[in-house]
């Protein structure tokens, strides 16, 4: 038997630039992913579809973000060569699966998943005022993952109910109408302080709502001045009190993105590892500037190659335009062979092989 294909797929809302927060929690592992050499075929797409479902009266931000993502990605190292970047919306196929599915999914248990629960109550849906499309996207998401036939889906845990859906319904599927699609795994962060990075003022989340975002767009100057103002350890008035780590947020960015060799070159030699210079701030004597500027040069220095590609990039926009449309006739071209052997599973295939006209002729003769 052939062996079971390794096949990435994820994805991301283009309602935004994306922020070092994305880059930790997902970004950075994709492309460890993609240089693994592991996975057979990486897709990477842009939901502009499922942002719609609750931008539908803005859909200038989704087109307006679509290159500001593009750009996101390959900036971060996603190599088009390598990854198959595309556009959820240039996949028609990903629609007509869609339609199957529903019949496979009651509204209680879309009503049940978490994640939609949520967000119904962030957006202030009461009742059954909730839009169809916005309360159906787990069933496209679903959708999204098995077009591709994707083994693994690296995602963030606020995806864990969507992937747990998604694989309800290929259960439901193969057991009605057999063995077709692909049960995926999610692949979650590996590192706890980049499940999810708070923002600059020490809220749960980054958010561009509120303001307290680092962007991996943002300039040198930007990143200084963003850290400068970053949430600590309120009790740590004097430098010489004994400091705080849980809830101190350069803290946090450091456990995401500090390796112990830069902190020991930054520092020039103060703290071979990022736990010694902990344990100092804990003990007390070390001020939070000092703490501050060891981040800003990391964060700098992580940055900086993605600000390079950037700028390449922004030099051809054109060819991020093309990049994303020749990634999306590739894709198409699974999403119609999935969509093939969905149609056949279904005994929908009918003018796919003579089997239906012989078998009418037959019975109608
Ligand atoms: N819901 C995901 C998000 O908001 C985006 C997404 C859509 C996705 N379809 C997907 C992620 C399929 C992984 C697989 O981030």
């Amino acid at each position: 038997m052939e062996q079971k294909k390794k096949v990435i797929l994820t994805g991301d809302r283009p309602t935004g630039r994306l922020h070092i927060g994305h880059y930790v929690g997902s970004l950075r592992r994709r492309v460890e992913l993609q240089n693994s050499g592991l996975y057979d075929k990486i897709f990477i797409f842009e939901a502009d579809a499922q942002a719609l479902t609750d931008n539908f009266d803005n859909p200038e931000k989704v087109r307006q973000n679509v290159i500001e993502v593009a750009l996101d990605y390959l900036s971060a190292g996603l190599d088009p060569a390598r990854s198959t970047l595309f556009i959820q919306s240039l996949i028609p196929e990903l629609c007509e699966l869609s339609f199957y599915y529903m019949n496979l999914v009651t509204v209680s248990r879309v009503q049940r998943n978490p994640t939609v629960k949520t967000e119904i109550q962030m957006r202030g849906f009461s009742g059954e005022s909730i839009p169809v499309g916005f309360f159906t996207y787990p069933i496209s998401q679903a959708a999204d993952i098995t077009a591709f036939r994707a083994t693994t889906v690296p995602v963030g845990e606020d995806q864990e109910p969507m992937l747990e859906q998604c694989r309800e319904i290929v259960r439901r599927f193969n057991n009605t109408y057999g063995d077709v699609l692909v049960e995926p795994d999610i692949l979650l962060p590996d590192n706890k302080a980049c499940l999810r990075l708070p923002g600059t003022d020490g809220q749960a989340k980054m958010s561009k709502s509120l303001g307290n975002c680092i962007y991996l767009s943002d300039s040198a100057d930007e990143v200084v001045r963003k850290v400068k103002t970053m949430y600590t350890d309120p009790l740590h008035l004097q430098v010489s009190d004994p400091g705080h780590l849980e809830g101190n947020t350069v803290f946090t960015y450091l456990d995401a993105f500090a390796t112990d060799e830069q902190v020991e070159r930054l520092t020039a030699g103060a703290y071979p590892t990022l736990d010694e210079m902990k344990a100092h701030y804990t003990r007390g004597g070390l001020g939070d500037m000092k703490c501050k500027k060891l981040l800003t040069a990391i964060l700098n220095e992580t940055l900086e190659p993605l600000r390079q590609r950037r700028r390449e990039y922004e030099q051809d926009i054109a060819g991020v335009c093309q990049i994303l449309q020749e990634g999306s006739m590739r894709a198409r071209e699974t999403a119609a062979e999935t969509m093939d052997m969905v149609r056949r599973a279904m005994r929908i295939d009918y003018f796919q092989t003579p089997e239906f006209v012989e078998e009418m002729k037959k019975k109608y003769s």
